[in-house]
């Protein structure tokens, strides 16, 4: 029987890769399968978790016993999470958002050009949300109250090299805490396995794993429970 050290406790957790449209039939997307933020939403209820799940276009099935909520684009996401988040105990934050846009949505199918001109897209930014989530977090003066943490896929090969850039990023979004993990086209991206380092705001390491998704799941729960009981 599994322990149920978050019997109770509200989660949110975002998973996938945001579709960002370009006209009816293109978008832009990224290799993010989900899998990795489901089994997170999949060991919480497993712990006792309340688990609403926002979903971006997800490669794997949602478990029973998870409330999900379907987006598609980063826009779409970001409502979705700002119309919880208040509620909510813990966040985390493990889809790949596209932290670009088209600017322009065309209505009609892009047409080729005839005379092999080259076609130029404009990109305007995304909102970043989880540093609105942070943001909103600490002037509702819920800090200790609400766990949030995000996730950082990085393609530096080098370790020394990659925790650089995630202490520089968890710094940057003000979570609690980072699930640094290095990316390439063999690695992460719709494996079974990840290897991650979980970073506090300090940048110190507090956990670090090399497992199948499962795992790497339950590090990361064990990390907020930890901080959980603290907080008390
Ligand atoms: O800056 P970067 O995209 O590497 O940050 C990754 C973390 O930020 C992930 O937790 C991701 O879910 C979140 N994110 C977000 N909104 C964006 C981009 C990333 O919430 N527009």
């Amino acid at each position: 029987r599994v322990a149920q050290d978050l019997a109770g406790v509200r989660i949110l957790v975002t998973a996938g890769g945001t579709r960002e449209p370009l006209d009816p039939v293109r978008f832009l997307g990224n290799r993010s399968s989900g899998k990795q933020g489901v089994a997170v939403a999949s060991r919480a209820v497993s712990r006792g978790a309340e688990v609403t799940l926002i979903a971006a276009n997800l490669e794997v099935d949602v478990p029973e016993g998870i409330n999900c909520v379907r987006v598609e684009r980063a826009t779409e996401m970001a409502d979705a999470c700002h119309a919880r988040a208040a509620g909510t105990d813990v966040i985390v934050m493990a889809a790949a958002v596209a932290d670009y846009r088209p600017a322009q949505q065309v209505p009609g199918k892009i047409k080729k050009s005839d005379a092999g001109e080259s076609l130029t897209l404009e990109l305007v930014q995304n909102p970043d949300i989880l540093r609105e989530l942070v943001t909103e977090r600490n002037e509702r003066g819920a800090q200790g109250e609400q766990c949030i943490v995000g996730f950082a896929a990085e393609t530096e090969p080098d370790d020394a090299a990659r925790l650089a850039i995630a202490r520089a990023k968890i710094a940057r979004k003000g979570c609690d805490f980072l699930v640094c993990n290095r990316v390439d086209e063999a690695l992460g991206f719709g494996q079974d396995q990840n290897t991650v380092d979980v970073l506090d705001l300090r940048g110190e390491v507090r956990a670090s794993a090399s497992a199948d998704k499962m795992s790497v799941a339950d590090t990361i729960l064990d990390v907020v429970v930890a901080q959980r009981a603290n907080a008390r």
